[in-house]
């Protein structure tokens, strides 16, 4: 595995768990030194077991050493991560190639050459060109995406719905259904197609997935203006089996490391082939809007005074049972907040977030009481199952404390009752 970030290192564990010698390999080298001091580089519940015991038996080695990875590899995985070239929609390759150059250079026998990174269509025959040039010819080039969700990553591994290989070569095939079958064994479909074809299904999946939160996203402002309950029109909707109830929950824009820049990859790809993908493109748009509707209504919360009042948010992280940050809208809200002069506490169940740490009046608590304690707004702001069942008045010691429920943890009645003003999402009186 080359790159030992959240794709590498869970793929690497999990394939050395099923019987593999699998090698991890990141330039960062504090990572791997982590990595063999026998600490999980990531959050991601149950890895850090199936990290030592592979570890401990010998099948899973963290390294730096590039050389020694590759001479004792047949297939190698690409994990590095392809972000968004600055200020542009368009897919940054440069980690993915300078990587590749660095495999071959160590290569002497047949190997199989994997992307396994999120790659634009076209990028198998790009790796191509680049090795041709080098005058190497004994790789085939092999698009292998990755479906794996943060939080579930282990479970998304060992049973994941569908398992898509692009190749143009049947020996390759057979050999990456070797791999895979233990997982074929327990269910999942081996879908063989070409490369060009492996690459836009991922790019397709995440824009898609992308399409149904931002559709639902909206009919939740619908609903808040026209007296509805957005989770009656979920559930109604989908027990449809053609919709489907994933992915209907209203909440704030998506984000993570995947859908934001995945939505704009493909904007980037259709752009490329000069085909115009309108509705991408109003997902992208309409999620980028969402987080200004998400202030504006703080706003609407607290009024014009912000000074000296405590705003908390109960998770920081994109999504919960995750220690991910990129693209989450808390990188949005909290320093709006901030610069409005409001006193701003954090608390969330991985920790403190370097994002964060230059950020004026922002203190992180690693204790939820302190971080809620005479709270004037708690803005429940990822669905961790801690934060499921609080009692708010005893938490804040704050009659007066308000919540904005992102998530839609809580009942309007039941804060009616404890008499907590209450702000939630898509629901009557949501405002
Ligand atoms: N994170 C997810 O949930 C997820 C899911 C599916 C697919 N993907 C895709 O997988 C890819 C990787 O994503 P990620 O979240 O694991 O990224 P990441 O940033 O967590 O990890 C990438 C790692 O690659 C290392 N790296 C970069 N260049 C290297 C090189 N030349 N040699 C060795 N190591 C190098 C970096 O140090 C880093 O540790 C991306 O294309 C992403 O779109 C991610």
């Amino acid at each position: 595995m080359i790159g030992t970030g959240y794709v590498g290192l869970v793929t690497g564990t999990c394939f050395a768990d099923i019987g593999n010698k699998v090698y991890c390999v990141d330039n960062d080298k504090s990572k791997i030194s982590k990595l063999n001091s026998g600490k999980s580089t990531i959050y991601e519940p149950g890895l850090d077991e199936i990290i030592l015991k592979n570890y401990n038996a010998k099948r899973l080695i963290f390294t730096s050493n590039l050389s020694l990875a590759v001479k004792n590899s047949d297939i190698i995985f690409i994990c590095v991560g392809t972000p968004n070239k600055k200020g542009t929609q368009t897919v940054d390759l440069h980690y993915v190639f300078k990587a590749i150059k660095e495999v071959v250079k160590f290569s002497k026998n047949k190997k199989i050459l994997i992307t396994k990174s999120t790659v634009p269509v076209g990028t198998a025959n790009e790796i191509e060109k680049i090795l041709k040039n080098m005058k190497k010819k004994n790789f085939d080039v092999v698009s292998n995406p990755e479906f794996l969700r943060e939080g579930e990553a282990i479970r998304d591994f060992k049973y994941p719905d569908r398992i898509i290989v692009g190749s143009n070569n049947n020996r390759t095939f057979k050999i990456m259904e070797r791999l895979y079958q233990p997982l074929i064994n327990k269910g999942a479909m081996f879908f063989k197609t070409s490369r060009r074809s492996a690459e836009l299904i991922k790019y397709a999946s995440n824009a898609f997935l992308a399409t149904k939160i931002t559709f639902i996203n909206e009919l939740a402002n619908l609903c808040e203006k026209a007296n509805i309950n957005i989770e009656d029109v979920s559930l109604g909707m989908g027990s449809d089996v053609r919709i489907g109830s994933r992915f209907l929950r209203p909440g704030p824009a998506y984000g993570g490391s995947c859908f934001p820049k995945d939505t704009k990859g493909l904007i980037s790809t259709g752009d490329k082939f000069n085909v115009n993908l309108s509705i991408v493109k109003t997902v992208v748009k309409s999620n980028q809007n969402r987080v200004h509707l998400h202030v504006k209504r703080i706003d609407k919360i607290i009024g014009k005074n912000f000074k000296n009042k405590k705003i908390t948010f109960l998770g920081v992280t994109f999504k919960p049972n995750t220690d991910d940050m990129r693209d989450s809208t808390s990188l949005k809200m909290i320093p709006y907040v901030s610069k409005k002069e409001a006193n701003v506490f954090y608390y969330d169940p991985t920790g403190e977030k370097k994002e964060f740490k230059n950020i004026r009046n922002c203190k992180f608590s690693k204790d939820i009481k302190i971080a809620c304690k005479n709270a004037d707004l708690i803005i429940l702001h990822t669905e961790w199952e801690e934060f499921k069942s609080l009692d708010f008045q005893k938490l804040t010691k704050n009659k007066g404390v308000k919540i904005y429920d992102l998530r839609n943890l809580y009942t309007f009645s039941d804060m009616l009752r404890k008499k907590i003003k209450y702000y939630s999402i898509g629901r009557p009186n949501a405002n």
